[in-house]
């Protein structure tokens, strides 16, 4: 048993399940607060796929949540039963969303109204919520309440700001935008808003991509032939051909950041944090009030980013705030063979990033963002997804979900490919977690440090198999292990949350874990919450008396209950979670467990 080995949780731990439905222990409570479809306005069209277009859509809480977080209302202030829920909503799948499609003939088959649902169910929710006698409902109509989108105005500020390359013909300023896409996890920074990762925009675009410019960004950038054009868009908006309008993908794949307590204020892409797949934007404040926003690039053999603004922030003047991240370094992750993991400076004219080698100007490194810390040497991870500061003891947890294609050393002819010492592991199916460290302890952490020690936290696999080479604590029981890492969290008592996502071992779907880091209990996982199947689990979040905790539940029914496979259709999706009722899609949704007896969940 976990408590007998001094784990600090008590609740009574999950057994392993594959389902249809999701399972929460025993003495909890679970809620669905938001769901595909859902009203955020009075004025929202009642969910029907069979009627669903753009107008409705843009009124309604959006596909695939994946960011999550409760602001307590008013902000600034501990409410645990009054807040603001700012949610991503990352990708869509047309054929699970719509009957009668199927992955073979959906580009062809989806109508214009249903591309135009699509292009309005993805972006940003923001809505508030509010507890009643023990029950979570969304605030119709809150003052706040907002959907932004893929045809939302952004504006575009930083080093790449007005450069030609992202110049087009509905904006010759490159300074605007019109929507965000692939919005993945996020980060919130300490005045407020939301910074949302662009993660993967390419899919979303058509054409013939050989005929860009620059052929070297574009597969740097990483293209793939068989995921071009997946919501059909270019249809209905020519500027996601790239024949239309070759310098329309260069504007997305940032970090956006967007005022929640701000309905009118446009969301800006702040192109000084970088170009690449987006996960998550977390951050922290250094001793001498600079903030540290902590990036993965996620894809295999990429790197992990942080973005140190150049100004303190100022805790009395929200609006002093504004652009304090379009000024700052950049930097990346480099871990040496002494142990020590160092943060490199991208900056133009620095060390390898030279004007010869094609930076010029920082709008050069910002667009090229991968290429520029190529040559200054960082560290090929093995897909870079959450990472998430321990505000306690000034620790930080990084998530490498898995890598397959990492080989062992000397095999293959690219170095990058091979293991290396935070990557230690080839193949690396099941991912694994860092435990990084500033220097200053818990009382004085300086996130922006040049050096930071660290350490492998957990190597992810079944513990019970001698070839998934595992490592947690040895009191992890048969239900407490897990593979595919994802999102982390950190919760008012101190715990680390994590999420998975990927294939499900055999006998579960991705789920929720939860563990002590220091103490007796260190790295001593148990499973508290199992999602329908084919769904991946996102971006715990806490009200600030720790009595709650949002979940956001992305693509249930992705998979096939009975073998594993992709489903190929809403009819033949995993689940028909959470309304099974007949005729109805699954629905991605964002749940909230709480104890019955209210005290902190997860302890
Ligand atoms: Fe959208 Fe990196 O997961
Ligand atoms: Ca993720
Ligand atoms: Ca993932
Ligand atoms: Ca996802």
């Amino acid at each position: 048993h976990a408590e007998a080995a001094g784990s600090s949780l008590t609740f009574p731990e999950l057994k392993r399940v594959r389902d249809t439905a999701d399972h929460w222990p025993e003495g909890y409570e679970r809620q669905i607060l938001a769901r595909w479809g859902d009203a955020l306005f009075s004025d929202s069209p009642e969910f029907d796929i069979a009627t669903l277009d753009g107008k409705a859509a843009e009124r309604q809480f959006g596909y695939n949540n994946d960011f999550t977080q409760f602001l307590p209302l008013p902000w600034g202030e501990k409410s645990s039963d009054h807040g603001l829920m700012v949610v991503s909503h990352e990708y869509a799948t047309p054929f699970l969303m719509f009957p009668g499609l199927t992955d073979e003939n959906y580009r062809e088959k989806l109508t214009d109204n249903q591309i135009r649902a699509i292009m309005a169910a993805l972006g940003v929710s923001i809505f508030e919520v509010r507890k009643t006698d023990g029950k979570w409902a969304i605030v119709k109509d809150g003052k706040y309440n907002r959907r932004i989108h893929m045809s939302t105005e952004i504006g575009i500020s930083g080093p790449a700001a007005g450069d030609d390359r992202l110049k087009t013909k509905a904006d010759p300023t490159g300074t605007i935008v019109f929507g965000t896409i692939s919005n993945c996890n996020g980060g919130i920074t300490p005045w407020g808003t939301m910074l949302s990762g662009e993660e993967g925009a390419m899919d979303v675009f058509a054409g013939d991509y050989k005929k860009l410019p620059n052929q070297e960004l574009v597969e740097r950038q990483g293209w793939d032939e068989d995921e071009n054009d997946i919501y059909s868009v270019s249809r209905v908006e020519p500027r996601f051909k790239f024949e239309e309008e070759p310098n329309e993908w260069m504007r997305f794949d940032w970090v956006v950041e967007v005022d929640p307590f701000d309905p009118t204020a446009k969301p800006v892409k702040r192109t000084s944090l970088g170009r690449m797949t987006h996960e998550g934007a977390q951050c922290c404040v250094a001793p001498d009030g600079r903030v540290v926003v902590f990036m993965g690039d996620d894809d295999d053999f990429e790197y992990i980013y942080r973005f140190v603004t150049r100004d303190p922030w100022n805790p009395n003047d929200r609006a002093a705030n504004k652009d304090l991240l379009d000024h700052g370094t950049l930097d990346v992750a480099k871990f040496e063979s002494d142990g020590t993991m160092r943060w490199i400076p991208l900056i133009a004219g620095e060390g390898p990033l030279s004007a010869e080698a094609g930076f010029e100007s920082q709008a050069d490194v910002v667009l090229a963002t991968r290429a520029a810390a190529d040559l200054v040497g960082a560290t090929p991870m093995d897909g870079p997804e959450g990472f998430i500061p321990h505000l306690g003891t000034g620790k930080l947890y990084v998530a490498m979900t898995e890598n397959e294609d990492r080989l062992p050393k000397g095999e293959g002819d690219d170095e990058k490919e091979m293991v290396n010492i935070a990557n230690p592991r080839s193949p690396n199916p099941h991912g694994h977690l860092l435990e990084l460290a500033a220097p200053g302890g818990p009382e004085k952490p300086d996130y922006a440090a040049e050096s930071f020690k660290w350490d492998v936290f957990i190597l992810c696999g079944d513990p019970a198999k001698a070839e998934d080479q595992a490592m947690f604590h040895p009191a992890t029981t048969s239900a407490g292990w897990f593979t595919d890492p994802d999102n982390l969290a950190v919760d008012p008592a101190g715990r680390l949350w994590v999420t998975t996502d990927g294939p499900p071992p055999e006998g579960i779907a991705d789920s929720v874990y939860v563990m002590d880091t220091e103490g007796p209990g260190r790295a001593l996982p148990k499973l508290f919450y199992i999602a329908p199947v084919g769904s991946e689990t996102c971006s715990p979040t806490f009200t600030p008396d720790g009595s709650s905790v949002f979940l956001s539940i992305q693509h249930p029914g992705e998979l096939r209950m009975a073998d594993n496979e992709d489903a190929t259709s809403m009819e033949d999706a995993g689940t028909d979670w959470p309304d099974f009722k007949p005729g109805m899609p699954a629905r991605p949704s964002l749940v909230v467990l709480s104890r019955v007896n209210n005290d902190v969940v997860g302890s």
